[in-house]
């Protein structure tokens, strides 16, 4: 693909060979207008400031990461137009009015209101000096508000072949561009501070004792069953996602093997230094040890189980029926029956993830979705591998709906929500 040759990040001066003497003289110039620009004793950035004509603060432009402010000058001339880039976004951070955008580690202070009628006039595309009567701002401070906002590609050129479409493909959405350059960057601070928020997160240790309403599911032995099981080889050639539910029901024995075995505690040997002899963990691996992804088992045709949302409570190996609108359960199965082409069946039985998210995002700073998504797949994964060892069909689901499982189990989903899906169901014919 053609691609038009661009200066470096960082604050380098772009040399003659990559502009000739026009282009060059212009950014000299967009680069003097950065004039009130914080440095490090090194001559690197620090923050960009820019200001009133009277030098009452504007904007502060700062990096959201610790080190120099990455910015470079735009490629064409001061007053040509430029518009909003698709990934800028305006929101309060505290007490302050920021404008950020995923494609730079860098976040805007608004400090006068009138930049934010500025920033409002740049969804279509206009030349900054036309902007000086819609903001009351003169034509030279939308002259170095354009330049600083050019700078960390808060605003874009607006020709059909501009810098920022010719960067990014079309195909990232502004969310998934947030999420992705957020959680793939270095953390501030160090990684094993005490909890933030002033949260504390549930027992990290499996909760033995059965409660009261709750379902004991029969006792699986676990050693015999691993020790019955094809080898691991053999199940990691025949897995294979099963998308038929036409089968018998799933028996409530298959059900508790296939949650034992995939999401049970285990015992270890403690860590060196924690003061305790052993330590649980699961059948798979979870960011921080802090296993806050929980299962709900949306019944469909389990035998002796009514159609229902039931939470899997690993240490007690039991399920603990969930209140919920009976409508949304069906519309969680139609659902997962629609995402998987299976026409108007629906499958045995529907296994959710539900991530106590503060739980993780008390510890990591910034990542915490990317890492509950990982640990939502490494559950699936180790279902889909006990269902094939066991025979039972499987599918993993992408396309959940978060506000539907709210309904269908009273669970809030900003604190218990749903992040993934599994399948589950008994072929007509045992793979062979
Ligand atoms: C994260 C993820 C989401 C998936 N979502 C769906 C889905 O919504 N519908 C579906 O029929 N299959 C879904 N699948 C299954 C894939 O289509 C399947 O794994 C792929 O076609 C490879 O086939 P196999 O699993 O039989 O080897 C998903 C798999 C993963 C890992």
């Amino acid at each position: 693909m053609r691609r038009r040759v661009r200066c470096a990040a960082g604050n380098r001066r772009p040399s003659a060979a990559m502009g000739g003497t026009s282009m060059s003289e212009n950014k000299t110039a967009q680069e003097a207008r950065i004039a009130d620009r914080g440095r490090y004793a090194d001559g690197r950035t620090r923050q960009i400031a820019v200001a009133d004509d009277d030098g009452t603060p504007l904007l502060i432009i700062e990096p959201i990461t610790v080190g120099a402010l990455e910015w470079q000058p735009a490629d064409n001339s001061a007053d040509s137009p430029i518009r909003l880039s698709r990934f800028a976004y305006l929101h309060r951070d505290g007490a302050d009015m920021v404008l950020s955008t995923p494609r730079s580690r860098v976040t805007a202070v608004i400090r006068d209101e009138r930049v934010a009628a500025f920033i409002a006039g740049l969804g279509v595309a206009r030349r900054p000096t036309t902007l000086a009567a819609l903001s009351r701002l003169s034509a030279e401070a939308c002259l170095r508000l354009a330049d600083a906002l050019r700078a960390v590609h808060l605003v874009t050129g607006a020709e059909p072949d501009c810098e920022e479409d010719d960067t990014i493909p079309q195909t990232w959405e502004f969310h998934d561009l947030l999420l992705h350059e957020r959680s793939r960057r270095p953390k501030v601070g160090a990684i094993n501070e005490p909890p933030r928020f002033g949260i504390v997160p549930e027992h990290q240790e499996p909760e033995w004792d059965l409660q009261a309403g709750e379902l004991a599911l029969p006792a699986v032995d676990l050693r015999a069953v691993a020790a019955a099981d094809p080898p691991y080889g053999q199940v990691v050639l025949s897995r294979e996602s099963h998308r038929d539910y036409s089968g018998p029901e799933l028996a409530l024995k298959q059900l508790a093997v296939l949650l034992a075995r995939s999401l049970g505690p285990i015992e270890r040997d403690a860590l060196p230094g924690t003061g305790t002899d052993i330590m649980w963990s699961r059948p798979y691996a979870s960011a921080g040890a802090l296993f806050e992804t929980d299962v709900v088992v949306i019944a469909h045709r389990v035998t002796g189980l009514a159609q229902g949302a039931y939470l899997y409570r690993p240490g007690a190996h039991a399920l603990r029926p969930l209140e919920g609108d009976p409508a949304s359960i069906d519309g969680l199965l139609f659902d997962a029956s629609q995402a998987t082409a299976a026409g108007i069946q629906r499958p045995q039985a529907l296994l959710v993830m539900a991530a106590r998210f503060p739980d993780l995002a008390i510890k990591y700073d910034g990542i915490a979705y990317s890492l509950m998504l990982k640990n939502a797949g490494w559950i699936q994964a180790a279902i889909q591998g006990a269902a094939t060892a066991m025979g039972l069909g499987s599918v993993p689901i992408g396309t959940g709906d978060a506000v539907a499982f709210e309904l269908a189990t009273g669970l809030d989903r900003y604190r218990h929500g749903s992040t993934g899906e599994i399948a589950i169901s008994v072929p007509r014919v045992q793979p062979s």
